[in-house]
């Protein structure tokens, strides 16, 4: 891979100058109390931050979170992230009240060497996701106006073909930071040579989010465990009932001509916890995976299923997973997740955990994040990398 690093940046000098880190601090936060429910991508970047602040460079950090639509929206912005940055940094980080205006201009000038600041949210400004080139790149000369260097440190946005991502690092020298050197160097033991067996674990509630990976995968697994939502997509396709469960109708012919192919190699659930409601309290037990009554609900695989998906797990020697196995955020349906998280993290293997929903649930269910070689940052980032479809967020740091 043809990028400079971290490192190639620090061994010029960088005190005094001013640095422009992005990074994904698209965190969590809890709708009523707007606190941060998972701060995992706020630590995840604070070895290059450290780094820079160590260096004594003026650190600008930015970041999109959420989706707010390119105007100011006060459920979105990044404030509460500055507070918990600083928390963990142990120094206090200067929010910018806006990206690229006023205050992003007055408060970076106001960094002594070795301080950081944080903009407000990259996704106030059109500009950012604009698919039209020309306001793209009017928004990235403002951005790019504040710094005198560039370093990518958002692994979970590196697929997006945003301002921040992929204009920016054209009009700086720009640097792959430690996390996405990290994650690109996980992923690609994964595409590359991984040691055997290699099985996959997918959830996550859509078949078609996940198409274009499984069909990428396929031929270079040993095993592919497929439970989540998605799965009864799948059982369809076999010819079985699912009630009243997620099913994507449009899918069920991709799913059997995948089966089809597969020869095998894809293990789906033979039981399901199926519940009278999408509740937490809903009256549930456990069904058999081919005969799911109607009117039923599956929001999670059945203990059967965790232990078929266990055993597969023991003798792997490569494992990725990306996706929740059910309802995990719900304590009733949480046990398949669970189970299938402990048996990843007990395996004597490499074991790579792919992304948002799936990193916020090992986190969730309390497991023991040092029991697994590798939790990525990117849930759609990883995916896509999976997938073999170049990065533009990557490709911009190889120009
Ligand atoms: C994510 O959470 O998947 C990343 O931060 C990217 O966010 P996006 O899907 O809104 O672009
Ligand atoms: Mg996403």
């Amino acid at each position: 891979m043809n990028i400079r690093t971290l490192d190639d940046l620090l061994a010029e000098e960088v005190t005094g100058r001013r640095v422009l880190v992005r990074a994904d601090l698209n965190v969590p936060l809890d709708t009523q109390t707007g606190q941060i429910t998972d701060d995992g991508r706020i630590r995840a970047v604070l070895p290059t931050l450290g780094a820079l602040v160590q260096a004594g460079a003026k650190v600008v950090v930015c970041s999109h979170l959420g989706r707010p639509k390119g105007s100011p929206d006060p459920a979105f912005s990044l404030r509460p992230v500055a507070g918990r940055l600083g928390e963990l940094l142990g120094a206090p980080v200067h929010f910018a009240e806006d990206t690229v205006g006023d205050s992003a201009r007055s408060t970076v000038a106001g960094l002594a060497d070795g301080q950081v600041a944080l903009l407000e949210n990259l996704r106030f400004n059109p500009g950012e996701t604009s698919k039209d080139e020309a306001q793209r790149g009017a928004f990235a000369d403002q951005l790019a106006a504040l710094a005198d260097a560039y370093v990518d440190d958002a692994f979970g946005a590196v697929h997006r073909r945003h301002a921040s991502v992929y204009d920016v690092p054209a009009r700086l020298p720009h640097v792959a930071g430690r996390l996405v050197l990290r994650e690109v160097e996980v992923l690609g033991t994964l595409t590359g040579e991984p040691d055997r067996p290699y099985v996959v674990v997918l959830g996550g509630s859509k078949v078609s989010d996940k198409l274009a990976v499984i069909e990428a995968l396929l031929p270079k697994v040993d095993r592919l465990l497929v439970g989540g939502g998605m799965c009864f997509t799948f059982l369809k396709a076999q010819g079985h009932e699912v009630g009243s469960s997620l099913l994507e109708e449009e899918m069920v012919e991709t799913c059997r001509s995948l089966l089809e192919r597969a020869g095998g190699k894809i293990m789906l659930p033979v039981d399901v916890v199926a519940a009278d409601a999408f509740a937490p309290d809903a009256p549930h037990d456990t069904v058999r995976a081919d005969g799911i009554p109607s009117k039923r609900v599956g929001l999670d695989i059945g203990p059967e299923t965790v232990a078929g998906f266990a055993a597969a797990l023991r003798g792997a020697r490569t494992i990725f997973w990306n996706g929740p196995m059910g309802v995990f955020e719900m304590a009733a349906f949480a046990h398949g997740t669970r189970g299938v998280a402990e048996a990843i993290a007990n395996a004597d293997a490499f074991t790579v955990v792919g992304g948002g929903d799936s990193a916020a649930a090992v986190r969730a269910l309390g497991l023991d994040e040092q029991a697994f070689s590798h939790i990525s940052t990117g849930g759609g980032a990883s995916l896509e990398y999976l997938e073999g479809k170049t990065l533009p967020g990557i490709a911009a740091l190889e120009n």
